[in-house]
């Protein structure tokens, strides 16, 4: 109170530093960004709407296609402005580079971009409090490690008013980086070797955020289900065990993970879900081929075979399991096989560095693109059809948001569908079961059937 009373004075004399952080890429970014701006608000940081507003910017960047590396550059142009515009009135802006760009281009960034004042890698960002401390004296810090130490050891808890604001579904990082190899990947380069969290460290986090009113997790990792953390005795614990650990913690009604290598679906992960109720019955497995020559070449050691196989053996442990996956274009075959909830399909796009974009017979631009459009035709095509199928059916519903429309509320079924609904806003936050009665492009429509709980 007295603290929040200081702090309102102090913006009245307008001395609060704002902090805007924008995350790009993948789930893991926005956790990271989330934990940056943790690490921002205990350094006295409040959190910016806008970057126009913020003494501090940070870009949380991601590098997995061209097009999104080279999006940072141009952000980083309009920024350089920004950073202009407030220095000619008087205001001082940091712009930090965070993320998977920052890893893979570190002191390439101030080169291309000479505004901006710290660039720092995925695994050293606990470290930005003395970055920026330095960055005070000398622009142009870069620290691009991978440290020893274990950054969520050095990180803050995220505090229940920021926790309330990220609303009832978080993400927990479980596990990061990648021994995996793929061709086309520059995971393993960015984010570095495979690491699993300690047991108890996630465990803590989980508590916490079911305290504070989430009632969602979603486990989060580059290989997610090649988790293998210990616990306080020093017992290994696989996905499967941690899943069961999260889903005890009172509060915590659901429970995801993304992403998964089709390799590393053991026995006890399928089995987890046929007897863990409050594992969703969805699962992100990305195939990104439907052809054993592409796969084989693409370095994914399974063939399209091994990936139904789970498919099957995960529908026999859950029959109303859903599935989505990621493409690189683009073999068809697969898609009809498994009838996708969602998916994700791209072009495939050198990364400098990795294995396949050093070989011989790229395709070509235009032949990517009409690849990908049929593709994409198909893939929304088996969407629509599982929307279309939940129809009738009754769902359970975390209700996150307010809906579009006066007396609506939002949230999402265990398909990660959006779902729209009649009801008061007291159902935000809490399960409410959910008959689905109309479809419409990118949304469900249902009718509250149970109470809240
Ligand atoms: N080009 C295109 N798509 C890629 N992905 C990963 N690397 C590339 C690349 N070089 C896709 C994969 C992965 C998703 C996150 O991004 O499908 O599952
Ligand atoms: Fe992008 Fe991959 Fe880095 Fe996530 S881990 S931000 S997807 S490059």
């Amino acid at each position: 109170m007295f603290e929040d009373v200081r702090r309102v004075a102090a913006a009245a004399r307008g001395e609060t530093r704002r902090a805007f952080i924008k995350s790009f890429g993948c789930q893991m970014n926005v956790y990271d960004s989330q934990r940056m701006a943790d690490l921002a608000a205990l350094n006295g940081y409040a959190e910016a709407s806008t970057a126009e507003d913020a003494d501090l910017i940070v870009l949380n960047t991601c590098h997995i296609r061209e097009k999104a590396s080279e999006k940072i550059y141009s952000e980083l142009g309009k920024l350089r402005g920004l950073k202009e515009d407030r220095r000619k009135a008087g205001r001082r802006t940091t712009l930090v580079v965070a993320g998977c760009v920052a890893q893979a281009e570190g002191d390439e960034i101030l080169r291309r971009q000479p505004a901006v004042d710290v660039v720092v890698g995925p695994q050293s960002y606990h470290r930005l409090p003395e970055l920026l401390a330095k960055a005070q004296d000398r622009p142009g810090v870069v620290d691009t490690d991978f440290p020893v130490e274990d950054k969520f050891s050095f990180l803050p808890a995220a505090r229940n008013d920021a926790i309330a604001r990220r609303g009832p579904a978080a993400f927990v990082t479980v596990q990061e980086g990648c021994d995996k190899f793929c061709s086309f990947c520059v995971v393993p380069y960015t984010r570095g070797a495979e690491a699993s969290r300690p047991v108890g460290a996630v465990i803590d986090e989980i508590a916490r955020l079911a305290s504070a009113g989430v009632r969602e997790v979603t486990l989060i990792g580059q290989n997610v289900n090649a988790y293998h953390g210990l616990d306080g005795q020093g017992r290994a614990f696989g996905l499967a065990d941690l899943i069961r650990a999260a889903a005890a913690e009172p509060g915590i009604r659901r429970v995801r993970y993304t992403t998964s290598h089709p390799n590393d679906m053991t026995d006890d992960l399928v089995a987890a879900h046929g007897d863990i109720e409050a594992l969703a019955p969805y699962l992100h497995l990305p195939v990104q081929s439907g052809s054993d020559r592409i796969l084989a070449s693409m370095n994914r050691r399974h063939r399209v075979a091994d990936y139904l196989d789970v498919v099957t053996r995960a529908r026999a442990a859950r029959p109303d399991i859903a599935f989505s996956s990621d493409f690189i274009v683009g073999y068809p075959g697969v898609v009809r096989a498994v009838g996708y909830a969602s998916s994700y399909a791209f072009k495939y796009s050198a990364r400098p560095g990795t294995p396949a974009a050093e070989m011989g017979s790229q395709i070509d631009e235009a032949v990517k693109i009409e690849r990908l459009a049929a593709l994409q035709a198909l893939l929304e095509d088996r969407r629509q059809a599982f929307n279309q199928a939940t129809v009738g059916r009754r769902l359970e519903v975390l209700f996150e948001k307010r809906g579009r429309h006066v007396g609506q509320v939002a949230g999402r079924s265990p398909y990660m569908q959006p779902v729209f609904a009649e009801g008061p806003t007291s159902l935000i936050g809490a399960m409410a079961e959910v008959e689905i009665v109309d479809v419409a492009p990118n949304s469900l429509r249902g009718r509250v059937v149970s109470p809240a709980s």
